[in-house]
């Protein structure tokens, strides 16, 4: 493929959306795994506003978002020299790529999405045709950069899955044209629970304050919504079938620190929830104050953040439109020189 000539480095894309203020789930499911991987892959890391939108947002605060979800993405070790960062509508090939594959994608297999049949509940007075046709714009957003990793959280992978079917079925019909791309999961941290409900996902959408972590908590906060996360009734720190808090707790602590269940119930042995949820709350707050300075700093020059969404834009502009222009050739669409 033409991007991997120079150096036949692999390609990554991964994106997330200016929805709400960034969690620790989303921390632990993309952002924290995303920086190590500059080095050794072409990287593209979207802001996708045009995602966004399939729930109402209020403009000025997407806006706002917007610049500080790239602010995040830098704050968290994404270097904009090594990475490519932009905004999804700066790039107007995603939803042009996204029409045509919409005629490759069956009504059927858009019903079966879990995050479609989710989202329609959630927000019952605007099931929206965006919020049923989502998962094509997200193949897009992959395939216009063929893609080799995507790496995301657990509650994305269905939607990879339908990327690749879309992929293979294009490529079907007119010869080799989308690379298939593969979904890959952090090892720890793929699913991230509430901390107030456990057993639901943690979600910047929550209405629930105390739900989910934010990256730009302050300390305190972040060491408060521990201690109050809901646990059993028990108080061995031990992983086990049903006790949905105190699992997450181990998983997120697992995440930040490297540790094995065994270590961590080796370390916790005979000192009870109090104790860990302590531990857990404090060594958050120590891994996210540095990326909340950064992000202070950033977030204090706009004209800075515009530079680098401008560069970003035209560097994936230039890739995404040698693959539409591919795509458009092959489906038969005039060209004029
Ligand atoms: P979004 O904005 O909901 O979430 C961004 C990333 O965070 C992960 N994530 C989590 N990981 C672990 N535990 C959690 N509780 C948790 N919550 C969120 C998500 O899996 C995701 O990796 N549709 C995507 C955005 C997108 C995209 C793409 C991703 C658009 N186009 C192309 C990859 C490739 C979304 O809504 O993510």
């Amino acid at each position: 493929m033409d991007q991997q000539t120079a150096e036949q480095k692999k390609v990554i894309f991964s994106g997330i959306q200016p929805s709400g203020m960034l969690t620790i789930g989303n921390y632990l499911g993309s952002l924290k795994n995303w920086g190590r991987l500059q080095q050794d892959y072409d990287c593209l890391y979207c802001v996708v506003d045009l995602h966004a939108i399939t729930v109402r947002q209020d403009p000025a605060t997407l806006r706002k978002r917007t610049y500080e979800t790239l602010a995040l993405y830098m704050a968290c070790g994404l270097d904009p020299e090594k990475n490519t960062l932009f905004v999804q509508s700066h790039v107007p090939a995603h939803a042009e790529l996204a029409w045509v594959l919409n005629c490759f994608t069956m009504f059927g297999e858009l019903s079966r999405m879990t995050q479609f049949k989710d989202k329609s509940k959630k927000y019952s007075s605007n099931v929206n045709a965006g919020l049923f046709t989502y998962p094509v714009l997200m193949a897009a957003d992959i395939l216009l950069y063929q893609a080799d990793v995507v790496p995301v959280g657990m509650d994305q992978m269905q939607h990879i899955e339908i990327t690749r079917d879309i992929a293979g079925r294009f490529n079907q019909v007119y010869g080799e044209t989308f690379r298939i791309p593969e979904g890959v999961l952090p090892k720890a941290g793929a699913k991230v629970m509430s901390l107030a409900e456990p057993e639901k996902k943690m979600s910047k959408s929550d209405s629930n304050g105390n739900a989910s972590v934010y990256i730009l908590d302050d300390r305190d906060t972040v060491i408060r919504k521990f201690r109050r996360a809901v646990t059993d009734s028990g108080s061995e720190v031990r992983r086990a079938e049903g006790k949905d808090g105190i699992n997450n707790l181990m998983t997120i602590y697992a995440a930040f620190t490297g540790k094995t269940d065994a270590e961590i119930e080796a370390e916790f042995a005979g000192r009870g929830y109090g104790d860990f949820k302590s531990a857990v709350g404090e060594t958050v707050a120590d891994a996210l104050s540095p990326v909340r300075e950064r992000f202070g700093q950033l977030t204090a020059d706009k004209a800075y953040l515009e530079s680098v969404m401008k560069d970003g834009a035209s560097r994936a502009s230039y890739l995404a439109r040698k693959t539409l222009t591919k795509v458009y050739r092959k489906v038969g669409f005039t060209q004029p020189k």
